[in-house]
């Protein structure tokens, strides 16, 4: 059996045999085939799907392909979160000390930017001094000391998932529900926690535009997690507006430290509780969701949130100060009200245009390689279902210079849909996964 036998069987629209999503995973793993081989294979897997089964040998493939963290040295059930990815989407900076000031500890591995959707890594760095490049060792002293660490990969963490990442990335087939499943799943596993609690993410700003592909990919990883014999709760949570008013990196720092501080209330806020507490009720903290989210929002009202963050950010080289004093992060040089020209209502966004525009003004990479601006972005305080008059408020600007300030209000503008009727806002979460079915919200 080679390569070409194996893409043909796909091609035909056969169930892979493990043997043969072994031998795709080896030799995606130590390239040891042509990437074009690679590609074909990954193309006849979006045409032509995969049964539960082919995705769950795939996910255990991938997630042997390298290292895997061993994290039982820490007391306690170790809870892991995973955002599929979005705009504005800040809630680790806030849950992590916060499920951590609860007693549960958080181990975690996040990861950089992608496309038009931020990195808790990038985020993270903006923190004048902070690192994320811990050692294994330093990642799980800290863990045990203080009960909260968040940092990059330690290791080879599912090689085979980083080099069909980013085949995938250059071959029109990232969307693919088993090759998305398995990717985020492979490097889940491989990062050792206990439990996970998974938020996927849809609408306009989503890898899943529609709530039936949400479900759809949340029912797969959790039964991906259940074979593998961990507990899996996925929350489908709605991406059709940034989930918080900030966009780019300092500025979401800002805004988890205002929301760990009170200061701001919102969606953000309630997602992040709402993820917190599943993540607590399957850390053995909380017997119900109820109970879990009167922690936290206890943790939250007495600082030891914020605390535990400050802790953090000291505990990984970074200048605690600013959780009490923000103007400490990196500072835009053009900062650009601007206003609404015409009443209306704020009917939706084109979230993933919105995380481009951030990206454009240099909050994100547009090549592997491309260094980031902290300082830049946007906030957007406004929500769908507002109703706007002319010279409101509208958004601000956090920009480089005045060109590329132009360049985001046109983009931003543009992205945001304004009409004559009221428009409804849309509801914070869809559906909780877990291994016992499908929940929607009441
Ligand atoms: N995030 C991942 O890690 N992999 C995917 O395929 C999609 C999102």
């Amino acid at each position: 059996m080679n390569m070409i036998d194996v893409i043909t069987d796909k091609k035909l629209g056969k169930e892979l045999t493990q043997e043969e999503i072994e031998l795709f995973v080896d030799a995606a793993a130590h390239s040891s085939v042509p990437d074009y081989q690679l590609a074909a294979l990954l193309m006849a897997i979006r045409l032509n799907g995969m049964t539960a089964r082919e995705t769950t040998a795939l996910t255990l493939a991938m997630q042997n392909s390298g290292d895997t963290v061993d994290l039982s040295s820490i007391p306690g059930i170790k809870v892991d979160k995973h955002s599929t990815g979005g705009v504005g989407d800040t809630t680790t900076l806030i849950l992590a000390p916060l499920v951590a000031a609860c007693g549960v500890p958080v181990a975690k591995m996040s990861g950089r930017g992608l496309g038009h959707t931020g990195g808790t890594l990038d985020k993270l760095e903006s923190i004048p001094g902070m690192s994320v490049a811990l050692s294994g060792e330093a990642f799980l002293e800290q863990v045990k000391r203080i009960g909260v660490a968040v940092i990059g990969q330690t290791g080879m963490l599912a090689p085979a998932d980083k080099t069909l990442y980013a085949l995938r990335d250059v071959t029109a087939t990232v969307d693919s529900l088993p090759l998305i499943a398995s990717s985020i799943m492979s490097k889940k596993l491989a990062a050792g926690s206990d439990a996970i609690v998974l938020d996927v993410k849809t609408g306009s700003g989503a890898i899943m535009h529609t709530l039936d592909g949400a479900i759809e990919l949340a029912r797969a990883m959790v039964d991906i997690g259940t074979l593998a014999g961990k507990p899996v709760t996925a929350i489908v949570t709605g991406m059709e507006q940034p989930l918080g008013t900030h966009v780019g990196n300092a500025l979401e720092v800002k805004d988890a430290i205002d929301v760990l501080a009170g200061r701001t209330k919102g969606d953000l806020l309630d997602v992040s509780l709402l993820l917190g507490a599943h993540m607590l009720v399957l850390g053995g903290a909380a017997g119900t969701v109820e109970e879990a989210h009167g922690k936290l929002v206890r943790a939250l009202e007495s600082g030891a949130g914020l605390e535990k963050f400050a802790e953090m950010i000291r505990a990984q080289g970074g200048n605690p100060a600013v959780t009490e004093d923000i103007t400490l992060l990196p500072q835009a040089n053009v900062v650009r009200p601007v206003f609404v020209r015409k009443h209306g209502f704020i009917a939706g966004m084109d979230t993933t245009a919105l995380g481009i525009a951030a990206q454009a003004m240099g909050a994100g990479r547009q090549r592997k390689e491309d260094s980031l601006d902290y300082s830049v972005g946007f906030v957007l305080p406004v929500r769908i279902g507002d109703e706007v008059f002319p010279g409101d408020p509208f958004f601000t600007l956090y920009a480089r210079n005045e060109d590329e300030a132009d360049r985001a209000e046109e983009a931003i503008r543009s992205a945001i849909v304004l009409s004559e009727e009221a428009a409804v806002r849309p509801p914070l979460w869809y559906a909780q996964v877990t291994r016992d079915g499908v929940i929607k919200p009441s």
